[in-house]
């Protein structure tokens, strides 16, 4: 189906429909400004009550990995707009449905083909658009690793072509590291656990994430214009983000140079939406790292900085609206975890947090809690990025998750 130039009235004949594949955090986020343009909206993940099943017309339960049921669902559901919100998709289904006219995949098909796998979106930005990344190899085995790491040098770091979050990943000094890395990747990678990168360790100054926005243009002649948000830092731990911020101030050098990088990949995946460009910079120098067509989970900052968040801009870009990619105020996120296994968990001192000057928080509703689970975020906002870094993280430690009461 094509998108349609025109918006209609959701659950009638002429409703705008929007599955989400993928219902965390983010893809809640996407559908909450989708409600507000009265889009009709349907959830899709792998678990029940999924924090975007709990605010979407109608919540599915399926493994999006399994091509056959992915295409029923879509099928029964005709969305005009998927939007993947996670890599593990079948997106080789979502190219055939593409192809075949059923659905518009956002950004499309290809960028989520790509994307899914580091090797695709490697290849295509160091290989095809000669953009500057760290070296690298990839390995099918342990002594293809040994060799991997022994080209790119040490330190480098080792991840498995599919995985997110930091999954399966570590930092090797030697090559008395492998055979621990290579273990490690098997246990962390997603679908094909026996593929991975070695890269090169980039020892930069400091990482942002550049969100960049393809929108048609304001002034209707349909072209797409790119729009970029003010640079995002943030803070990795085990390479989870933690805290992020924005603007992070950068040299104007380096700035052109995240500009160029983030329109030379994202012209080349093409199609409509936000996407998330992550960089490396040292000095005047910017390394690309990995992309994802989507909004990225260091933009929830933009929920307090922007004067449309990431959410807004996906959702307005991606029905061919005009979008507004200004900064409002500097501001920071901090992330809030569950601390404790278990389901149904409460949260203390919500109120305390919220006492803290300029500061704001999202609780996700995720039905089951784990020690390291994101379960919510703390925004701030502030005169300066210091301060909202500082009440942004003040806010988060005041909510305690604790056990559920009866
Ligand atoms: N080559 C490298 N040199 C230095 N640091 C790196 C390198 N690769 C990854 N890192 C660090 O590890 C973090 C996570 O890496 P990367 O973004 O590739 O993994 P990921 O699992 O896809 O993470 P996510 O999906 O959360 O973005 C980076 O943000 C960076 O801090
Ligand atoms: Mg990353």
């Amino acid at each position: 189906m094509t998108t349609p130039r025109t918006l209609g009235t959701p659950l009638s004949p002429s409703a705008t429909r929007v599955m989400l594949l993928g219902s965390g955090e983010l893809g809640k986020e996407v559908i909450i400004s989708l409600q507000r343009l009265g889009v009709e909206t349907i959830a899709v993940d792998r678990y029940p009550n999924a924090p975007g099943h709990q605010v979407a017309h109608r919540a599915h339960v399926i493994d999006m990995t399994d091509g056959a049921a992915l295409a029923a669902l879509i099928e029964r559901e005709r969305p005009h707009l998927a939007i993947p919100e996670i890599e593990a998709i079948a997106t080789d289904t979502l190219a055939e449905l593409e192809a075949a006219g059923t659905i518009t995949c956002i950004p499309t098909a290809r960028a989520a083909q790509l994307t899914m796998n580091r090797e695709g979106i490697r290849r295509l930005a160091a290989e095809e658009l000669g953009l500057a990344a760290s070296p690298y190899r990839f390995a099918s085995s342990l002594a293809e690793l040994e060799a991997a790491c022994a080209a790119v040098g040490f330190p480098c770091v080792v991840k498995p072509v599919m995985s997110s979050s930091g999954k399966g990943q570590s930092k090797l000094d030697s090559a008395a590291d492998v055979r621990a890395a290579w273990d490690h990747a098997a246990a962390g990678g997603r679908v094909d656990a026996g593929r991975v990168i070695a890269e090169g360790f980039i020892d930069f100054d400091y990482e942002i994430t550049l969100l960049t926005v393809r929108s048609r243009s304001v002034d209707g002649d349909g072209g797409i214009v790119t729009g970029f948000c003010e640079p995002i830092g943030h803070k990795q731990v085990q390479g989870d983000y933690v805290e992020s911020w924005q603007p992070h101030p950068m040299a104007p050098l380096a700035l052109k140079r995240a500009h160029e990088i983030a329109a030379k990949v994202t012209d080349n995946l093409g199609g409509l939406g936000v996407f998330g460009v992550e960089l490396f910079v040292k000095g005047d120098m910017v390394w690309f790292s990995e992309v994802s067509p989507r909004p990225h989970d260091t933009g929830m900052v933009t929920m307090a900085t922007q004067v449309q968040s990431e959410f807004e801009l996906h959702a307005k870009a991606v029905l061919g609206l005009p979008v507004d990619t200004a900064l409002r105020a500097p501001g920071a996120s901090a992330v809030i975890y569950g601390e404790l296994d278990a389901a149904g968990i409460a949260f203390e001192g919500v109120a305390e947090a919220l006492a803290v000057p300029g500061a704001d928080i999202r609780l996700f509703g995720k039905p089951e809690s784990f020690a390291r689970r994101r379960m919510g975020v703390a925004l701030a906002t502030a005169g300066d990025v210091e301060t909202a870094r500082e009440r942004a993280r003040e806010a988060a430690a005041k909510v305690r998750p604790v056990a559920g009461g009866a």
